[in-house]
């Protein structure tokens, strides 16, 4: 991990520059304190703290887009908070106040305003919640102290040398998580995901894995699914099962806007074999990604001609122009971020 210079976070992995200021929000017995900013710096917990032990830890992601007129944009931070506040419910951890998330959000944003990158980078804002009672005996009991920070992150271009098609491993058997936590962004899915996508890595040589249980399709361990084509955008309607993604509903609300029929709709493994469109994956880290191989069943099913799609590359590009202020924004998306008050 480095701390953040402008040429570190254009070339570093996306996640490791680490931003130099913080905000901070103690929590005790359920009652979110005064919000601090505060520098990074490590931190000193009860090593009894409930996070550590039980797995009452959440977070979220989302970006600031410095736009050509010098403006940093905040993204839909509102549907963040909001997600948040739905995993925190899940976790049964103190659910935060929307104006004080938001409020964090934002001042971390303003805090590190002289780090954020330029297009095609970002400052990619990750709130983080932690259950911190000091009890180890408290595995059937929920955690009423936390920690809540919003930390900051420079990245870089996720397509960094070109965007390339991705591969994904249709895995049929096993869901990403279990069916309580589907909605939840807890860091406890993402290591229930990690030997499944790391077997694809090393024996398929995937990039990600589609969770497809039952021959149902979900999404991948980092993002939504979509099928596209002239016509159509599909994607699973929302349940109980997977991510609600901001990139997913944006992109939707920007396809009907341009003209696309919207299908919210299940996605059986047997539609994706006969597929002859696009397909790509939604989310804040990589926007639009197209996926050029389906690995189904041990067979290599080429998605359309294999290449990335002219209806992804048209709707990335329009949520992109959108987030950067380089186009209107109908649907009132972004929000300026202000110097900070000093
Ligand atoms: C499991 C999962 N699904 C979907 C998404 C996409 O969500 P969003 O578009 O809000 O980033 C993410 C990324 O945050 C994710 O981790």
């Amino acid at each position: 991990m480095v701390t953040s210079t402008e040429s570190a976070a254009s070339t570093a992995p996306f996640g490791t520059v680490a931003a130099p200021a913080l905000v901070a929000v103690d929590v005790v017995d359920g009652v979110f304190g005064q919000p601090r900013v505060e520098p990074l710096a490590e931190l000193a917990l009860h090593p009894f703290a409930h996070a550590l032990h039980y797995g009452s830890s959440c977070f979220e992601g989302l970006k600031a887009h410095s736009g050509s007129d010098g403006v940093l944009r905040l993204f839909r931070a509102d549907r963040h908070v909001e997600r948040m506040q739905r995993t925190a419910e899940l976790l049964l951890l103190p659910v935060p106040p929307s104006g004080l998330l938001a409020d964090a959000i934002r001042t971390t944003a303003a805090e590190n305003l002289e780090v954020a990158p330029p297009a095609p980078g970002a400052l990619y804002l990750r709130p983080l919640l932690l259950g911190t009672d000091p009890n180890i005996g408290a595995a059937a009991a929920p955690s009423r102290d936390a920690l809540l920070l919003v930390l900051a992150s420079p990245v870089g271009d996720y397509f960094a040398g070109g965007g390339r098609p991705l591969r994904l491993l249709v895995e049929t058997q096993l869901p990403r998580t279990t069916p309580q936590f589907g909605e939840a962004k807890a860091g406890a899915n993402y290591v229930m995901a990690l030997g499944v996508t790391r077997r694809a890595q090393r024996q398929h040589g995937a990039d990600q894995v589609l969770f497809a249980p039952g021959g149902d399709v979900q999404e991948t361990g980092a993002a939504n699914f979509l099928l596209l084509d002239d016509e159509r955008v599909i994607t699973r309607s929302l349940d109980s099962s997977f991510l609600h993604g901001v990139t997913r509903d944006s992109l939707l609300v920007l396809a009907r806007d341009l003209g696309y029929h919207v299908e919210e709709r299940d996605i059986t493994v047997d539609e994706l074999r006969a597929w002859r469109g696009e397909a790509a994956l939604a989310g804040t880290a990589a926007v639009l990604a197209g996926v050029g191989t389906l690995i189904i069943d041990g067979d290599d099913v080429v998605v359309g001609d294999g290449r990335i799609g002219p209806n992804t590359t048209r709707l990335r590009e329009a949520l992109l122009a959108i987030q950067r202020g380089a186009a209107p924004d109908p649907h009132g998306w972004t929000s300026p971020v202000p110097p900070p008050v000093r």
